[in-house]
Formats: structure tokens, sequence, C-alpha cells
């Protein structure tokens, strides 16, 4: 059941994308920002999952969050393709339980998680090494047209074995 007063997490849907375009505009300005053509054919691709998170119910989109899992069965990787939140909402745990979606879809199939994301990004940098998330490299002018740098980061697949078993 959820708490009164928490964010609302469910499956992104077509009437969502325009707002998640408004929103995308704002936060990603100097970065290329995804056209609604762009949401469009994210939501409709076969290996993606997308949620939006709500205020309650039923409310307008206020942050979205999307992850790939490609590769075979038993050899799933997975990618975080976006999470925002309109900043209105930033800073109240809308950011974490996206991320948290995100992770339920990489665990079912035990899979590793990448993602990019700019060097100078201090709160999604922090929200996803509070994730498990680990620095692998940097890409330099990774980001058009601002040509900011992308450190790429790992999380581990978590496996039942790694989750609930030791050795001793
Ligand atoms: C990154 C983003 C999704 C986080 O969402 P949010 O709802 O503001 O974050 P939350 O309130 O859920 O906070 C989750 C964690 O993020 C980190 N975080 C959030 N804001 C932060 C800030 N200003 N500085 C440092 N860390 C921050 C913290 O680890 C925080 O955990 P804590 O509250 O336990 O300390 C949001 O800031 C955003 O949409 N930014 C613009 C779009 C963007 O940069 N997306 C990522 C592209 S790679």
């Amino acid at each position: 059941m959820t708490e009164p007063g928490a964010p609302v997490v469910d499956p992104l849907t077509p009437a969502d994308l325009v707002r998640c375009a408004e929103i995308e505009q704002e936060l990603f300005a100097a970065d290329s920002p995804w056209p609604l053509s762009g949401f469009v054919s994210e939501l409709n691709a076969a290996h993606t999952t997308y949620f939006a998170v709500r205020t309650v119910a039923g409310a307008p989109v206020a942050g979205y969050a999307g992850i790939s899992v490609l590769g075979r069965p038993g050899d799933h990787e997975c990618e975080v393709h976006t999470i925002a939140v309109a900043s209105e909402y930033q800073g109240r745990g809308y950011g974490r339980v996206l991320m948290d979606a995100l992770l339920r879809v990489a665990d079912a199939s035990e899979a590793p998680v990448f993602l990019e994301v700019r060097t100078d990004n201090d709160p999604a940098v922090g929200l996803y090494k509070s994730n498990g998330f680990e620095v692998t490299g940097i890409r330099r002018n990774y980001y058009q047209p601002s040509g900011a740098d992308a450190f790429t980061m790992v999380r581990a697949a978590r496996t039942e074995f790694a989750e609930g078993h030791t050795n001793s």
C-alpha cells in the first residue's frame, strides 16, 4: 500500500509524452533534449521499460525514467536511457523511487546496469552512487552541443547468489 503523501510510480503512457518533452526541454536545454518523437520511439521500443512518477494517481507526470534490457536470457545487460524529475519536484525523493523502479527491472534480469552522466551533475552522480553505481571511465565531449564530459558508470548485476548467500 502507498503511504499517504508518497509519490506514485506507474508505467509511462502515450498521454504523458507531451509533458515529458516539456520537462526535457527545461532540464536538458544545453544537451539536445529529446523531442516528442524521441519519447514516442522510446516508449514503443520492444526492449525498453518506462516509468512515470506522479504526486498522486492520475496526476500529470512529475518525472520519468527509462531502461533497456538487451542481450539473451542469462546474459542480459541494462542501460539507463534517462531519468528526470521536473525542477519543481526535485529533492523530494521522486528520483529515488524512479531509480528503484528501474533497478527492479534490472534485478529481475540479474543484469549489470550501465549509464552515462555529466561529470558536473552532482545530484545525479549522488543518486547513482547511493544505488551502487561506480565510475568506470570518462567520455570527453560526450554531450552536444555543450561539449560536456560524461562519466561512464556501472552497477554490477544483483544475483540471488550475491544477495542471499555466503560461502562461509
Ligand atoms: C538527478 C535527479 C533525477 C534526482 O531526482 P530528485 O528527485 O531531485 O532526487 P531525490 O530527491 O530522489 O534524491 C535522491 C538522491 O539524489 C542525490 N541528490 C539529489 N539532489 C542532490 C543534490 N542537489 N546534490 C547532491 N546529491 C543530490 C542524493 O544522493 C539523494 O539522496 P538523499 O536524499 O538520500 O541524500 C534530478 O535532480 C533531475 O531530474 N535532474 C535533472 C535531470 C538529470 O540530470 N537527470 C540525470 C541525467 S544522467
